[in-house]
């Protein structure tokens, strides 16, 4: 293997691109990524950064210099326009053909559009963040309020923080509850209630229809880049179908990241929308290309900041049967143990950073308590490690 190639340059591409180097591999690397900028963090862009309590270049993941100075060529502004599997080459938009003895595909996602929302505001890139910041200030200037559409992570983090920019928020969520897609009732509850608290109009079951697209943020879901992959005849079922090894259907290719989504061992689907899956779904198919058996089967987890408070969120828990409460809703910090079967399958953690990164290792060392222990404020969770 002498030519890697990595398509995209976000969190999943650095991280296998800095695996292959990491574990020895010396011949050519480069990332060919569409957007202007080089790799940046995505998660300050609807926080700390669209708050205007971050500079530009805090953003920056990794400078150009530092890649270059391992031997990573970052290509930015180059889009792919196609590959050709049978050749293993990579055609770009602007004519020129490179060739590769190994592809990683790391081409992310991209916001769902809503038809009649073409001029609404939509939060994924830089180039979002920008045009949504200056969106908000004249929306503030103008004496106009937003609405975001959307009770998603993306919908509610913006209407947070443009609470706190001084703008009047409406959200507008279609399903009866907020957050469906990733917690349990008791959260959505939970999270409308902050939201209220905090003067956001949070309308649920509610339709966008009447409001005027330019004051709108669209955060209703992403959709898998797989548009490259599917015309090259890769198998493809909402996203880059992988192991979690990184496979794709072609023993030259892998992927990583947002644009996949994971046949897991019982034949299911799961698609992971976060950094974790970016950075872990890159190692593992780094490590795959180096020969290396080292798949993604950590548990997932991830993070959201609203008005204040921290959720974090470790394994799936969607399907649980049973969710009990470590401590109470109404206290500074709390979790929320979610059981199937009485099995501890995931942990929900509000402002309780400690007790998160334990839950994530009860859940990847399969020691779990059971419902009672976890609601017993008094039990020593700790102490199932030992
Ligand atoms: N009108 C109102 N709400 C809608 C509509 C609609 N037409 N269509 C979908 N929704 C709602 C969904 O019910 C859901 O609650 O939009 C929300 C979308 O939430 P997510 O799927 O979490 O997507 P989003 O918030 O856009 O986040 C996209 O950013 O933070 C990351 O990991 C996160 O990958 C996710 C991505």
């Amino acid at each position: 293997m002498e030519r890697v190639l990595i398509v995209g340059a976000g969190q999943a591409a650095v991280a296998a691109a800095e695996a292959l180097r990491g574990g020895g591999y010396a011949g050519a690397l480069t990332l060919l990524g569409d957007e202007a900028h080089g790799p940046y963090h995505r998660p300050p862009l609807s926080k700390a950064w669209l708050a205007g309590e971050m500079q530009a270049a805090q953003l920056v993941m990794r400078a150009p210099e530092m890649l270059a100075k391992k031997g990573i060529e970052l290509r930015t502004g180059t889009p792919v326009a196609a590959i050709h599997r049978a050749d293993q080459v990579v055609a770009l938009a602007d004519g020129t053909a490179l060739p590769y003895d190994m592809l990683v595909l790391a081409t992310g996602a991209t916001p769902r559009r809503l038809p009649g929302f073409e001029a609404a505001a939509v939060l994924r890139s830089r180039d979002d963040a920008e045009a949504l910041a200056a969106r908000l200030q004249a929306l503030k200037a103008a004496g106009r309020p937003l609405t975001v559409v959307g009770g998603g992570f993306i919908g509610l983090e913006v209407a947070a923080t443009a609470r706190k920019l001084g703008l009047a928020v409406t959200v507008i969520e279609a399903q009866s509850r907020l957050l469906a897609r990733a917690l349990p009732p008791l959260l959505s509850d939970w999270f409308a209630a902050l939201h209220r608290e905090h003067g956001v109009d949070v309308r649920l079951g509610a339709s966008a229809a009447g409001v005027d697209p330019a004051e709108v943020l669209l955060g209703i879901g992403v959709v898998p880049n797989d548009a490259l992959a599917r015309a090259a005849g890769l198998v493809c079922e909402g996203g880059i179908v992988v192991d979690a090894h990184g496979h794709t259907s072609d023993p030259a290719i892998v992927a990583a990241g947002d644009c996949t989504v994971r046949r897991l061992p019982d034949g299911r689907l799961l698609r992971l929308e976060s950094v974790q899956g970016a950075t872990e779904g890159g190692k593992a198919a780094a490590a795959t290309l180096l020969g290396l058996d080292k798949p993604f089967t950590a548990t997932p987890w991830f993070w959201s900041d609203q008005h204040g408070r921290k959720l974090q969120m470790a394994g799936l828990s969607a399907g649980a049967d049973r969710s009990v409460v470590r401590g109470a809703l109404d206290a500074p910090s709390f979790s929320v143990w979610h059981f199937v079967a009485d099995q501890l399958v995931a942990v929900d953690t509000v402002d309780a950073s400690r007790e998160h990164l334990l839950a994530r290792k009860l859940l990847d060392a399969g020691r779990r308590p059971t419902p009672e222990q976890a609601a017993d404020t008094a039990f020593d969770l700790a102490g199932l490690l030992a």
